[in-house]
């Protein structure tokens, strides 16, 4: 072949790649963001944004600061927090530093579906989700949490068929129970660390999800060994002896 002709089926040859290479790759970037689904952040509110105490008074600062409230952000109604029960008391809330710029970053995001998923029963968390700039989100109350044993958790297909962009934001690791994949724990805030910066950690760790198309492998979790699941058991072991006692009682 004469090098003139050579050369210009060469140059020919490399446009040709260079068109099937870049239709590929177009198509390629086009279907993964068109597959790609938003990542839907689920919010728990108690412990994980704010903490509410039933008590503001100084007199009882004998008891861990946790039970009476060193920095009020606002004041709520509830029934009292962990069992329903009894009449609407005020509630004093502490938010956790750094958690109205989170909401607020959280809505700024185009690339971000946000939810909230409480244990808290709704009047009550209606009221927080005012306070954080979370009403209209959509929202999950105590009401769409399962019963599992004596903790109740959350089922995060309640929001979305799809886990594989879904992150439940929680200080608890009982919510995870049903979907561990899809749990990205945070520390306690109890009102009283005013240097806490667990929010611009959560904020790093959703950075990162954001660019998965499966977020699940990233956020598996080695078995939790919190303290506060040692309680829980204590817990479920003396609702079983009480059950059983129960059962013996009315036989
Ligand atoms: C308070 O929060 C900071 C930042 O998250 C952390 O380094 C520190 O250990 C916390 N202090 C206590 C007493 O938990
Ligand atoms: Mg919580």
């Amino acid at each position: 072949m004469a090098p003139a002709r050579r050369k210009m089926r060469n140059t020919a040859s490399c446009a040709v790649l260079a068109v099937i290479l870049g239709v590929t790759c177009r198509q390629t970037t086009f279907t993964t963001t068109s597959q790609r689904s938003k990542l839907l952040v689920v919010l728990d509110l108690d412990e994980t944004l704010l903490h509410a105490s039933l008590c503001k008074d100084e007199s009882m600062s004998w008891l861990p600061p946790r039970f009476w409230q060193p920095k009020i952000d606002f004041e709520a109604t509830g029934k009292g927090l962990v069992v329903d029960l009894g009449e609407e008391v005020p509630l004093f809330v502490s938010l956790r530093p750094g958690a109205l710029n989170f909401v607020s970053w959280l809505k700024s995001r185009e690339d971000i579906d946000l939810a909230v998923y409480t244990a808290g029963t709704e009047p009550y968390a209606k009221q927080t989700l005012k306070k954080l700039g979370l009403e209209g989100c959509p929202a999950l109350f105590r009401e769409e949490c399962v019963p599992f044993g004596l903790p109740i958790t959350k089922d995060l297909r309640k929001l979305r068929e799809d886990l594989t962009r879904v992150v439940l934001v929680d200080n608890s690791a009982k919510s995870f129970w049903l979907q561990p994949e899809n749990g990205l724990l945070v520390c306690d805030w109890d009102g009283t660390n005013a240097s806490d910066q667990e929010l611009d950690r959560v904020k790093d760790n959703l950075l990162q999800l954001l660019d998965m198309d499966d977020v699940r492998p990233a956020l598996r979790r080695k078995p939790p060994d919190a303290p506060g699941d040692a309680v829980d058991l204590r817990l479920v072991i003396i609702a079983v002896a009480l059950g059983c006692w129960l059962v013996s009682q009315s036989q």
